[in-house]
């Protein structure tokens, strides 16, 4: 495929996955490429059959080759994991969780934006636009634990949240220097009042790297009172600094405010250009309407325009941005679960129309 305008060309891996996952993937990538073509970039698609119709032939979601295919790609769009025949840890860590592992994507990227005209579960939320630093890596995302006694009365669980230096240092890193170019404020979310020995590493570590971005304004909130806070005083926060599992929590808290689970984006990266992001919509497999065409595309669509930003594409990424919010202010747009009666194809159709005229402006 020859690339137009500047001659850039963007090899992406479409990973659809489980449930609703190839229905968002199949009318997002038309919109990626219209997108991408506002900065003068090709996209260039491979799709890759992983998940769990590929578990339940194989014995295996992925190739064991899988994070070495995919450092041949510019960036990874993805669906959504998780079958109701196959156990949810099974799916996750068979995929999601070993890809974000084997190719230390340690930033995820959750942003929260009220768009205006939706309507959502909380009054006053309007100007909302923050955005979760979610560490990636560990946490208690490591799997390190183990059982004893297992079958007998006195069956214990020992689950190990590991938190480094290292980790905690790259990660506040990325959160002051985001910070930097939007409103200037990090919250780091910790629970080091309990947690003693790993939150209190947290408390520490980012205190320190804070002394190098002076002009960030900076604060520490217990998770507690910051899942209060998101509810309460949306519009006070602009980057959340989040450990593994309290960026897992407070973003899904963040969803309503969007409109739900269907509008969330979110991008796993290393940033450096070193591995390709993954960019996924936070909403999963939802087997419940898997195969009647009414899923919201807008997350997927969202998370290619996470894509878009990533690959120096802002021109196609504002787009679409933009494309999502002024489709989605008329009902005919929305699909179900934002209380409307759209469908999948639908719904993109009119985020298709959008990009058109946005992009003439
Ligand atoms: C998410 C999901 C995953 C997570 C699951 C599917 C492993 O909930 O992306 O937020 O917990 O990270
Ligand atoms: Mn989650």
């Amino acid at each position: 495929m020859t690339a137009e305008g500047n001659g850039r060309s963007i090899h992406v891996a479409a990973v659809p996955g489980d449930g609703i996952g190839p229905e968002v993937m199949r009318v997002t990538l038309p919109l990626l490429e219209a997108a991408a073509a506002l900065d003068g970039a090709a996209v260039r698609v491979t799709e890759l059959d992983w998940g769990g119709d590929r578990y339940l032939r194989t014995g295996a979601a992925m190739p064991e080759e899988a994070a070495d295919m995919l450092l041949g790609f510019d960036a990874v769009l993805f669906g959504a994991v998780g079958r109701l025949d196959i156990p949810a840890h099974v799916s996750v860590w068979g995929l999601i969780l070993a890809l974000r592992q084997a190719l230390d994507l340690y930033v995820n990227l959750r942003p929260v934006h009220v768009w205006p005209g939706l309507s959502i579960p909380i009054r006053d939320a309007e100007g909302t636009d923050f955005v979760v630093v979610r560490e990636n890596t560990e946490g208690e995302y490591t799997g390190a634990g183990g059982r004893a006694h297992t079958g007998t009365p006195n069956d214990v669980a020992i689950e190990i949240g590991i938190h480094s230096r290292a980790a905690i240092e790259r990660i506040a890193h990325h959160a002051f220097q985001l910070a930097g170019s939007r409103r200037g404020r990090v919250s780091l979310v910790t629970k080091s009042n309990v947690s003693r020995f790993g939150y209190a590493l947290w408390d520490e570590v980012v205190l320190d790297i804070h002394a190098s971005y002076p002009e960030i304004e900076f604060e520490t909130v217990f998770v507690d009172a910051m899942a209060a806070r998101i509810i309460e005083r949306p519009q006070s926060l602009d980057v959340l600094l989040c450990s593994n599992l309290f960026g897992d929590i407070l973003s899904d808290l963040g969803a309503p405010l969007q409109g739900g689970l269907g509008m969330a984006p979110s991008a796993n990266l290393r940033p450096g250009g070193v591995v390709p992001g993954i960019f996924e919509p936070v909403h999963g497999s939802a087997p419940d309407i898997a195969g009647q065409g009414i899923a919201n595309p807008a997350a997927c669509v969202l998370s290619a325009a996470l894509l878009l930003s990533d690959r120096g594409c802002p021109e196609g990424a504002a787009a679409l941005q933009r494309a999502v919010g002024e489709a989605y202010a008329s009902d005919t747009a929305r699909t179900p679960d934002v209380g409307g009666s759209a469908t999948t194809e639908r719904a993109a159709e009119e985020i298709g129309a959008a990009l058109t005229t946005t992009a003439a402006r």
